[in-house]
């Protein structure tokens, strides 16, 4: 196979200024990473402390196996919502390695306002929930949480994805076989309490574990009856006289402990086989992305240099490469497993387009999972190219990636707008897994553009009302809010608080990731869905 030569010469002053600007970026992002696994109130704190428990951090590192990754799930979720203090919407969630076996973990975290599950929370564990399906791993469900955040109730309970949805797709998950685990380390409270109903096995923990339909509280101002959180719901009760509960563990560790013993009895799951290959490191430092990455989105950079430094041995099969070239497709390997990757080099026109559909084809027929590295603008306009087509050329890249049943793994990696979104394998193209870098933007089109469209449709109205144009002054006050929500709305931070990734990486660890996305999906059957795709428009 070829090898990328680079052609980035790392002591240029753009490659260095670009270096520095995505240094900054980076450690933007470490910082707000640290606030959000740290910054806890001393009250909080000191409340986890007197009840002897165990951090949600400390739990998930005694549960998984030594030395080994932890592939977190969204974990600047809901950040800049409800007063910024409910840090990754109240949970923590991610794949990691328990006995050998790779599973998701849902964890609470009691030191936010009690566990509570905000709308964003309930947004995270259904995503959680999602990945468990696609990839077929067993979930283990850390509980320690005072159930829905009361003041925000009709936002988590009423409606198909809120609240409610957990508990069915748990019903769903036990249906295809996926084993549930749930250690009970706090309140399962009222909709809570059918978490661990629902799994396959609980275990409970004595004195702090309690699942109860009605916490004290209720059911004092319902019936009277006063009752402590224990005699209720305990750990005592529930695995000596309700039954509800299977293992009966003294405190946090031993909880833990029980939940290992119990993923080390499941029975082995073989994974999906690929043509697997010894993996090699790239020939270059992946740290060199931060200088070939512009520092302005606008400014052009070649793919190329990027996938030399994700994929073993920096080897790239480059398909069509004198074809459709503002879309590089070619074959590799990323930690020995292989991959068809698709990365942006330009707006795509009718020949890229046709070329991707291809490319997506042969890499379904071959069980190759597909890897998109999204720097896109959006699809070719105007009437040249109308006239010859982009519509219906489009449509097939969008038809074949929708429809492709191998594992599809999406790096945004700067420009995400328009159609370019859907054809790269967006969010709602279902990809198992998307991920974010720090410096990327989403939106239907530019801000600018967005603010000149609006002028122009506005403009047209008033001509044909036979009114003059609008004045320097009303176009300002219908672009610059525009513009101001492209902006804020558009970067990578919002669309992480609002779930539509799975998290933002640091571009230097873009191989890594992948490499452990891609483990994770061959828990599942690598095409388990209906082979074929749909009608290609001709
Ligand atoms: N909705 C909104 N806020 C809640 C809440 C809920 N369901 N449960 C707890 N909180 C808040 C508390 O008001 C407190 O806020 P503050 O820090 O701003 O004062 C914070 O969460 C921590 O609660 P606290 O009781 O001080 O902590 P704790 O560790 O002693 O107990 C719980 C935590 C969850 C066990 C306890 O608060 C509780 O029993 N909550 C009610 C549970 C319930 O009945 N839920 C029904 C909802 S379906």
């Amino acid at each position: 196979m070829g090898i990328i030569e680079t052609k980035i010469d790392t002591q240029s002053d753009e490659y260095k200024k670009n270096y520095e600007a995505m240094t900054a970026i980076v450690d933007d992002l470490k910082s707000e990473m640290k606030i959000a696994r740290d910054k806890r109130s001393e009250k909080a704190k000191g409340r986890l402390a007197a009840q002897n428990k165990l951090s949600v951090r400390k739990r998930i590192e005694l549960l998984l196996d030594k030395n080994t990754p932890f592939l977190e799930i969204a974990p600047l979720a809901a950040k800049g919502m409800y007063d910024s203090k409910v840090h990754g919407a109240g949970n923590v969630v991610g794949i990691g390695m328990v006995c050998g076996r790779e599973v998701m973990i849902h964890a609470n975290d009691p030191t936010i306002k009690g566990g509570t599950v905000y709308p964003m929370g309930v947004k995270k564990s259904l995503r959680c929930q999602a990945i468990a399906m696609e990839n077929r791993l067993p979930i283990i469900y850390l509980i320690d949480s005072g159930g829905a955040f009361l003041p925000l109730q009709s936002e988590v309970f009423p409606d198909i994805d809120d609240g409610g949805r957990i508990f069915y797709n748990q019903a769903l998950i036990s249906k295809m076989g996926i084993p549930q685990i749930t250690a009970v380390m706090g309140l399962c409270t009222a909709g809570g309490a059918y978490i661990p109903a629902m799994s396959d096995e609980v275990v409970h923990v004595k004195k702090t574990g309690a699942i109860f339909l009605g916490g004290p509280p209720l059911v004092k101002a319902a019936t009277g009856e006063v009752v402590s959180a224990d005699e209720l719901g305990g750990a005592d009760l529930h695995c000596r006289e309700s039954g509800v509960s299977d293992y009966y563990a003294e405190d946090d560790p031993h909880a833990i402990e029980i939940v290992r013993d119990i993923v080390r009895n499941l029975p082995v799951n073989e994974k999906s086989q690929l043509s697997l290959k010894k993996p090699d490191a790239p020939l270059y430092d992946p740290k060199e992305i931060y200088g070939i990455v512009s520092r302005e989105l606008k400014i052009p950079y070649d793919t190329r240099e990027v996938i030399a430094r994700i994929v073993d041995g920096s080897e790239f099969l480059e398909f069509k490469e004198l074809f459709g070239s503002t879309l590089v497709c070619g074959w590799s390997h990323i930690h020995g497993y292989p991959v068809g990757i698709l990365g942006n080099n330009g707006i795509l026109f009718s020949d890229s387009a046709l070329k991707a559909t291809q490319f997506i084809q042969i890499c379904d027929k071959r069980k190759i999972p597909l890897v998109f590295l999204q720097n896109i603008n959006g699809y070719i306009i105007g009437k040249a190219y109308e006239s010859r087509g982009i519509t219906k050329d489009g449509h097939k890249m969008v038809n074949a990636v929708a429809t492709a049943t191998v594992p599809k793994f999406t790096v945004m990696a700067g420009a995400s707008f328009g159609a370019g979104n859907y054809g790269m394998c967006g969010r709602a193209y279902s990809p198992r897994f998307l991920w974010n870098w720090p410096n990327s933007e989403i939106g239907v089109m530019g801000g600018e553009q967005a603010a000149d469209v609006l002028c122009t449709v506005k403009n047209e109205q008033l001509a044909r009302e036979g009114k003059p144009n609008m004045t320097d002054e009303e176009i300002g006050m219908i672009k610059v809010p525009v513009m101001e929500a492209a902006r804020k709305e558009g970067n990578a931070y919002y669309s992480t608080a609002n779930l539509w990734d799975d998290g933002i990486i640091d571009p230097a660890d873009t191989r890594d990731v992948l490499g452990l996305s891609i483990s994770a999906a061959l828990n599942a059957p690598i095409r388990d869905d209906v082979a074929g795709f749909g009608i290609f428009r001709m």
